[in-house]
């Protein structure tokens, strides 16, 4: 559909035997959105094809920048926001989500933010395959997937298998940063980070953590304010090792 653009399966079958943690989803890609993706995806785009390691520092511009992997960044408005108010942080975005994808571009474009990435595929093959130990800075997971029927849930990313490879690509002390508006999934986040050897809450408490100001509201998050949902955050920090 776009030929200098993000591939429809980078990782290929050579990968398939995972959960997927995102829904399937037929996407109707605008104008613009396909304009951006044709004309932006060969400078600020990754497809995530699980073969070769990622050096941040070059995907940057900058060896020295430190960078945080946001998962799941949907239609992007929020990360385009923590990027324009925190240049010095590169925010390496993955989805799967083509318009969402193709609006991040955009937006990119618009408020010149040198200090966005935009990755494409599975973000379970970025950590495993593509990026070193101790890369990251920093993770950010807002409002994931909630998979409410007890049948899905082993498709929730925050499970401690996830958390385990998490840990070993974020560098000592970076946090991870998760957030949902779905209440079982905010208790299960809750009980596995605090299980988890690798993390230690950021709250003497023990418990969710005051949103961030650093944190918009997200679209999904609207969304279940609307409905009158919860909103939790949780802020972890990976242990020394
Ligand atoms: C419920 S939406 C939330 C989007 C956005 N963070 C918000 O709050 O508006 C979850 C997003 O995560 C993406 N996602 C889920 N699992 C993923 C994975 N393993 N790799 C990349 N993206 C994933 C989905 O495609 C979807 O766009």
């Amino acid at each position: 559909m776009f030929p200098e653009g993000p591939a429809p399966d980078p990782a290929g079958s050579h990968h398939e035997r995972r959960i997927r943690s995102f829904q399937p989803r037929r996407s109707r890609v605008t104008t613009g959105q396909g304009e951006a993706l044709r004309r932006l995806w060969p400078t600020w785009g990754l497809d995530i094809d699980g073969l070769s390691r990622l050096d941040l520092g070059e995907l940057f511009g900058d060896p020295e920048l430190p960078v945080v992997l946001e998962i799941g960044f949907g239609m992007g408005e929020a990360t385009a926001q923590m990027a324009a108010a925190d240049p010095g942080t590169g925010i390496l975005a993955c989805d799967v989500h083509t318009p969402g994808q193709g609006n991040l571009l955009n937006l990119a474009e618009q408020k010149g933010l040198n200090n966005v990435r935009v990755a494409n595929g599975d973000a379970i093959i970025l950590l495993r395959e593509m990026l070193a130990p101790d890369a990251l800075a920093g993770l950010r997971v807002y409002f994931p997937d909630p998979w409410p029927k007890k049948r899905h849930h082993k498709r929730r990313l925050i499970q401690p298998e996830f958390l385990a490879l998490a840990a070993t690509r974020l560098a000592p002390g970076a946090v991870l940063h998760c957030a949902t508006d779905w209440e079982p999934y905010a208790e299960q986040m809750l009980e596995v980070l605090s299980a988890s050897p690798d993390f230690e809450n950021t709250q003497p408490d023990g418990g969710y953590a005051p949103r961030p100001d650093f944190r918009p509201l997200t679209r999904f998050e609207g969304q279940g304010l609307d409905k009158g949902h919860v909103v939790h955050d949780l802020l972890f920090r990976r242990r020394a090792a």
